[in-house]
């Protein structure tokens, strides 16, 4: 399998080179216009060498077989998928094309989306001898230059980094929908002390935050979460609040424990005194797992503000859950 690894590399570049020219071509109209109606620069599109498939079975396979691959190497580069009765075809047909790109500026992986709303949305090249999903992190190959303050942006799509990348902040990568792993973790740990993890704001977002605090928390990386109010990723935020603002976003991104409160918050009406006690007590229950006597004051501190319910209160009934605890 050493042997196949350098075929598959020329493969994926070639590929690549076969899907970028596409885009830029007639036929690859429907792609180009997606991306720009995506608002993304010719720049941009040239800087991450996005490309097109055109609609067919076998545009790329013609094209490689051209340059003298075999079928079956395309199949272990993965770019041809294997039917039931044991014909082959074009994996990636009438997708705009994301290349995956390593530290060594091999490109190892294609993700495709489709132009409208059919699915599935995205794929993926499967795993190969070059490519290990869970291993990788899409964009480390742009970001490992521009982490001079030790912080690196975390989101979940191809889009968010781009979109985040193009609004000037280059310190941006994505684990490409699966949850962060402990590998691409400890890859992290290797190049960035704290990590602002910018996933979407709807429920499997959420808990994928929480998945990476704890998995960054253990290989020494501090964590710092974006409250997208109003958008449901980093790509929907710029387009609708601009550049200016997510950059306020990222500096006032909160630690884990404000983020949590603020996501309990959001669930009552404070303005009402039941919707005040269910806060206060699913507020209460949160402070009693944090480990720090200094933060729950602190926090204890913020809720006596918010609600104006005695902060002496509140800690006497945190300090109640944790005895019941013991
Ligand atoms: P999302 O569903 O949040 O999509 O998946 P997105 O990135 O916001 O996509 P747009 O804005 O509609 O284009 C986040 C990531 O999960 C992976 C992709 O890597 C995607 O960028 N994903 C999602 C898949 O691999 N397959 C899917 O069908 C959907
Ligand atoms: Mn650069
Ligand atoms: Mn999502
Ligand atoms: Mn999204
Ligand atoms: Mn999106």
């Amino acid at each position: 399998s050493s042997r196949i690894k350098p075929v598959i590399l020329e493969i994926n570049r070639l590929a690549a080179r076969f899907f970028h020219e596409c885009l830029k071509s007639e036929a690859g109209k429907p792609g180009m216009e997606y991306l720009t109606a995506r608002q993304l620069s010719p720049k941009t599109i040239v800087k991450y060498g996005l490309g097109y498939a055109p609609p067919g079975w076998d545009n790329l396979r013609k094209f490689l077989r051209g340059k003298g691959f075999s079928d079956e190497q395309m199949i272990a580069a993965a770019v041809l998928s294997k039917g039931k009765n044991g014909s082959s075809y074009d994996m990636f047909r009438n997708r705009v094309i994301f290349p995956i790109i390593d530290l060594k500026k091999n490109v190892i992986g294609f993700g495709g989306r489709v132009l409208d709303d059919s699915k599935p949305k995205y794929l993926n090249s499967a795993d190969t001898p070059v490519f290990k999903k869970s291993k990788n992190l899409f964009s480390l190959n742009f970001a490992k230059n521009h982490i001079s303050d030790g912080r690196l942006i975390l989101a979940e799509g191809y889009m968010d980094v781009i979109a985040v990348n193009q609004a000037g902040f280059e310190n941006v990568v994505a684990t490409l929908g699966t949850a962060l792993t402990p590998e691409q973790a400890r890859l992290i740990s290797s190049y960035a002390k704290e990590v602002i993890i910018a996933y979407d704001s709807d429920g499997a977002g959420r808990t994928a935050t929480n998945r990476a605090v704890g998995l960054l928390d253990e290989v020494g990386v501090q964590t710092k979460i974006l409250n997208m109010k109003g958008a449901k990723d980093p790509d929907e935020y710029l387009k609708k609040f601009g550049v200016q603002r997510f950059k306020l976003l990222l500096d006032g991104a909160n630690n884990v424990t404000e983020y949590q409160l603020s996501v309990i918050k959001a669930k009552y009406d404070i303005a009402l005194s039941e919707g005040q006690a269910g806060y206060l007590t699913e507020a209460s229950k949160y402070l009693a797992t944090v480990q720090s006597p200094i933060e729950r004051e602190i926090y204890a501190g913020v809720l006596a503000k918010e609600t104006g319910v005695l902060k002496e209160t509140i800690l006497s009934n945190i300090a109640s859950l944790l005895k019941r605890r013991d």
